[in-house]
């Protein structure tokens, strides 16, 4: 299965954003892609409705034929956690049910997930974003705020994915608070210490993302199951 697991150092990091656009210029390339935000809170209403604005975004980028439900089935009103979410609206997930939804439809084409919160924020009942990234075993996409602070969280975050035998897609320094500290470089600080890819996402003025060619074809280009693990953190 082709595809990717986006996940994040916490919510509101940029992971839609990103995503987004790795939809958008998949599609361009003529890659089909199958977008899942299978568990959604803070959803939008409209009259009888919930909308999910994550995933109804994702699924305008990927142009994608399938049905809203068919990207996220699972949708709250409340912006908190989706599990607390859920509970309030008496209802119980679990990874198994959220693994399914993932799986529904993606045979032909690349699949893009988009996680809640961080790696390890919980998802479902009975598991953490990570543990529907390990079922699905996809390699995993970083998405980091790029500002003081991020080193640390950073690297936590890629020994979370290593520990969990997750292949590393690559993680992305996106600076959506415009952080200009010339001083500053967190990309070259993160390469002393990890063996991965690391792409920047400068902050976009006009709303326009600049992710690089090179982080998609990193994702199109499938993964050896023979190749040597490799340590992403030193
Ligand atoms: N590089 C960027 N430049 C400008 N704005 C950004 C950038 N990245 C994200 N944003 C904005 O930051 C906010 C949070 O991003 P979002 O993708 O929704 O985060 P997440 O999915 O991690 O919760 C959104 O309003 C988004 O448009
Ligand atoms: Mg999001």
């Amino acid at each position: 299965m082709q595809g990717v697991f986006i996940t994040g150092t916490g919510t509101e990091v940029g992971k839609t954003f990103v995503a987004v656009e790795i939809a958008r210029q998949l599609t361009q390339r003529k890659v089909t892609v199958i977008p899942k935000k299978p568990i959604e809170s803070g959803c939008i209403r409209q009259g009888d409705e919930l909308i999910p604005q994550d995933a109804l975004a994702l699924k305008n980028a990927a142009n994608y034929s399938g049905s809203l439900s068919d990207v996220c089935p699972y949708r709250f009103e409340p912006p908190i956690s989706p599990v607390r979410a859920a509970h309030l609206a008496n209802k119980v997930l679990t990874t198994e049910q959220l693994f399914s939804i993932c799986l529904q439809g993606s045979e032909d084409g690349f699949l893009l997930i988009e996680g809640a919160g961080g790696f390890y924020s919980p998802l479902a009942e009975n598991g953490l974003n990570a543990d529907l990234a390990v079922a699905l075993q996809l390699p995993v996409l970083l998405v980091a705020d790029d500002k003081l602070g991020s080193l640390s969280q950073v690297l936590l975050n890629a020994e979370a994915i290593q520990m969990r035998g997750l292949q590393i897609a690559g993680v992305v320094m996106n600076n959506l608070n415009n952080n200009n500290n010339e001083h500053m470089d967190n990309t070259a600080d993160l390469r002393e210490h990890l063996n991965c890819d690391i792409f920047c996402n400068p902050y976009a003025k006009n709303g326009q993302p600049q992710l690089p060619k090179s982080l998609i074809d990193a994702l199109v280009t499938p993964i050896s199951p023979t190749a040597p693990n490799i340590s992403a953190v030193r």
